[in-house]
């Protein structure tokens, strides 16, 4: 029955799953026999392109617990369009709940993505992702493998409301907890703001990690229009998941490849739109990494070079007042598209077939409170400065659109804790020798030493100086920052302290320089002294012997090169393998 119906519709062209599901023997009858359990016709063996939906789904994963709707609008675009559509799930990095940081495992679902598409068969994929580590680690998995490829995201939550403000996800949570160290909220009203934080379906709705990624989704053309900013409770979300769905049938018709989509003028548009969004400091992990499974050579030069002029013209939070919704009823990232102008890369291709100028050009702002102009920017400085210097021989970043800027150009003394318990344990202890002025220094938070580089780049200020109603210090770490922090908040110095890095090596009393401007990190020591201490320094010993931790303490690269796995780098594609019986 089978065999008759792939003669009545021969497929164009074979494709990958036919190795599966076209073959008259027994691995043929295997793989359709027991798909056919879950009530398929045999017509659907038939040649026809079979989408993987690639599903972070879990209710441990708050962000993302909407997904199998999502999915559902997915499978009626692929049906319409002739295709077999088939759901499969990953794990799911939730940045909420997974201790001790979701981006331990960022690497770990890559793999899980990697070898569940390759091993499988489908002749395409939708990536469903949203919570902050889904989506890069999805992305990367996909890209190893190199099938046709949309990612769609869930969409961010409504407006976060307390009493009659909006609020947003993390931004708030780190406002609130300092005005109740400062005196300014009780712990009652702290407590009651929990209500209204997360009050619909959809991931952090400031432009932190999420938005910022579900934004490098559509800017770098590996996602639809619109992809970033529609609500996940809004409709039109769903409508975005059904075209999805009938976008990556024609994509594997077309042989429309990842690789073909995401090339290194796609990365340079996602880089320039991440400026102009204020976008969060862990994009330049995920795009180093993603370039790295594609073989593209991105660095973090190009994120300065690119970075260094864009205006940030999106007033969201962190960096500003507003939040996801407001962006997409202002036009979202079409919008900025349109007013990066001529430094946007024009020819560079997009899912739907066309170019990114295309899909923007002629975007409408609705609202210039939201997105303002390329001529009158929210802020003159946005994107990422990377910061060069003897305290970060690999680079270190910092994001200006989120510091002060009285701070950007700042000698102080350092106040140093040697890791994030000792943090916890000094800072709010009355005998501390810290104030303003004082440059506070985090070291083992990075890729190996915590393990998983956690975002604790932005630790919050000593009581003590907040009560005097200060709101910002520069703080320096080989950590990460959550995408909603802000503050003027140096991070990812590489290599970091538990890789031998300076870092390791600064004492409390030295003096440390910043000046973003002539992007300068240095520790205030002679030549000679810095290298007699480094000279002195014992080499960091992970505690974890053991499991994925080892694996990865073992295998990790620095900040500057993505912290992806060093044997992931790159990509296999989809070989034929052998058969499984
Ligand atoms: Fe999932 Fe913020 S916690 S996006």
């Amino acid at each position: 029955m089978a065999a008759k119906a792939r003669k009545k519709t021969p497929a164009k062209r074979a494709l990958r799953s036919a190795q599966w599901f076209g073959k008259a023997d027994k691995d043929g009858f295997a793989h359709r026999s027991w798909m056919r359990n879950q009530g398929l016709p045999s017509h659907v063996f038939d040649g026809r392109p079979v989408i993987g939906i690639c599903n972070t789904w879990s209710e441990l994963n708050p962000c993302n617990a909407h997904f199998r709707r999502i999915a559902e609008h997915v499978k009626r675009g692929v049906w319409e369009m002739g295709g077999f559509p088939v759901e499969f799930p990953v794990f799911s990095t939730g940045e909420a709940m997974l201790r001790p940081t979701a981006m331990l495992f960022r690497n770990l679902a890559s793999m899980d993505v990697e070898e569940a598409i390759r091993g499988n068969p489908m002749d395409g994929v939708v990536l469903l992702v949203g919570c902050d580590k889904t989506t890069p680690a999805l992305l990367m998995g996909a890209a190893s493998c190199d099938l046709p490829t949309i990612a769609l995201s869930g969409g961010p939550m409504l407006n976060g409301k307390y009493q009659d403000q909006d609020i947003g996800s993390g931004t708030h949570t780190w406002k609130f907890d300092a005005m109740v160290k400062a005196g300014e909220m009780s712990l009652e009203e702290f407590m009651s703001a929990e209500a209204g934080n997360s009050r619909s379906s959809g991931h952090c709705m400031t432009m932190g990690t999420a938005s910022t990624m579900a934004s490098m989704v559509e800017s770098l053309g590996i996602g639809l229009p619109m992809n970033a900013a529609i609500p996940a409770v809004d409709s039109r979300r769903y409508v975005l998941a059904h075209m999805a769905g009938r976008r990556i049938v024609e994509m594997v018709r077309q042989d429309l490849k990842m690789s073909k989509v995401l090339t290194r003028k796609n990365f340079e548009n996602a880089i320039l739109v991440n400026g102009a969004i204020g976008g969060s400091t862990n994009a330049v992990v995920h795009l180093l990494a993603i370039a790295g499974r594609m073989g593209i050579d991105i660095t973090l030069k190009d994120w300065d070079r690119l970075g260094h002029n864009v205006p940030c013209l999106v007033n969201l939070m962190p960096s500003g007042k507003y939040l996801m919704e407001d962006f997409y009823y202002a036009g979202g990232i079409p919008v900025v598209v349109r007013e990066l102008g001529a430094r946007i890369r024009k020819d560079a291709l997009t899912v739907n077939g066309k170019t990114l100028w295309e899909n923007s050009k002629d975007a409408k702002c609705w609202n210039r409170k939201v997105i303002f102009s390329i001529k009158k920017p929210f802020k003159k400085q946005g994107g990422i400065a990377v910061l060069a210097g003897n305290l970060c021989p690999g680079g270190a970043i910092i994001k200006p659109s989120a510091a002060s800027p009285k701070l950007m150009k700042h000698r102080g003394r350092a106040v140093v804790f040697e890791n994030i318990e000792d943090y916890h344990a000094r800072i709010d202890d009355p005998k501390l020798d810290i104030d303003e002025n004082c440059v506070m220094v985090l070291k083992y938070c990075g890729p190996k030493g915590y393990p998983g580089m956690a975002e604790v780049g932005n630790m919050g200020l000593p009581a003590k100086v907040l009560k005097k109603g200060i709101t910002d210090m520069v703080r320096v770490s080989d950590a990460r920052m959550s995408g909603t922090a802000y503050g003027t908040v140096v991070l990812h110095t590489a290599p970091e302290a538990a890789a031998g890095g300076p870092l390791a090596v600064v004492r409390n009393g030295d003096t440390i320089e910043l000046d973003v401007a002539k992007r300068r990190l240095h520790l205030d020591i002679s030549e000679a002294e810095l290298a007699r201490r480094m000279k002195a320094l014992r080499g960091f010993k992970s505690p974890h012997k053991r499991g994925y931790a080892k694996l990865y303490v073992d295998h990790v690269l620095q900040a500057d090169k993505g912290v992806d796995l060093d044997f992931l780098v790159g990509k296999s594609g989809t070989p034929l393998l052998r058969e499984s019986h």
